[in-house]
């Protein structure tokens, strides 16, 4: 796949309705091969943790009795959504207390976590990367075993790529990105 395709054609898949498999073979590669990302000092600010898919039922049940205690009805959506998918990854990256190294560290784990959505893609994997508010309780990042100086910065949601056609383009605005000096 040319690199312009993959860009232009990823797409955040979001709907869960089915059950879907992934390739985690071809998950693991791509996380090792996201790493060619650029990260200053090459600190590799990043790491992940798999939910594989037979764990991803007791890890929602987990999740759900913390993020929406007693709301039965939000716990039960939680785990038909979670279970249906092929897997999912908590996304980690380094925290620095110096401000510049912070900034670099979080930076260089956005480009690989590009990298590694295009690579899946590529791959036949389907993403959405969700940062809902739980993602910063310091109970959820328990479960994941996030560190003092880690931050959890989203889960992502592994999928296959059938409904990849149903998901809209959502168009950028080209126009004010570059000024002129
Ligand atoms: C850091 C980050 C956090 C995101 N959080 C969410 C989220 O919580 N829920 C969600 O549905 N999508 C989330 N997304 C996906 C965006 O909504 C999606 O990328 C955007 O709508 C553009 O769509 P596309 O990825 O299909 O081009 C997130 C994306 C990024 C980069």
């Amino acid at each position: 796949m040319e690199l312009q395709d993959a860009i232009a054609q990823r797409r955040s898949i979001k709907v869960f309705r089915r059950d879907m498999n992934i390739d985690d073979d071809a998950l693991y590669e791509a996380i090792q091969r996201a790493t060619d990302a650029p990260n200053h000092g090459l600190r590799a600010p990043w790491r992940v943790v798999h939910i594989a898919k037979h764990r991803l039922g007791d890890m929602s049940k987990q999740l759900t009795e913390i993020a929406f205690p007693n709301l039965r009805k939000k716990q039960e959506d939680h785990y038909k959504v979670a279970t249906n998918l092929g897997g999912m990854l908590a996304l980690i990256v380094k925290e620095d207390p110096r401000q510049k190294e912070s900034l670099e560290n979080n930076m260089a784990f956005g480009a690989f976590a590009q990298n590694l959505m295009l690579l899946l893609f590529e791959a036949g994997i389907g993403t959405c990367w969700k940062s809902p508010a739980y993602i910063f309780n310091p109970e959820i990042r328990k479960i994941f075993g996030v560190k003092d100086d880690e931050r959890l910065v989203g889960l992502l949601y592994l999928t296959d790529l059938e409904d990849l056609e149903r998901m809209p383009h959502r168009e950028r605005q080209h126009n004010q990105i570059i000024d002129k000096f």
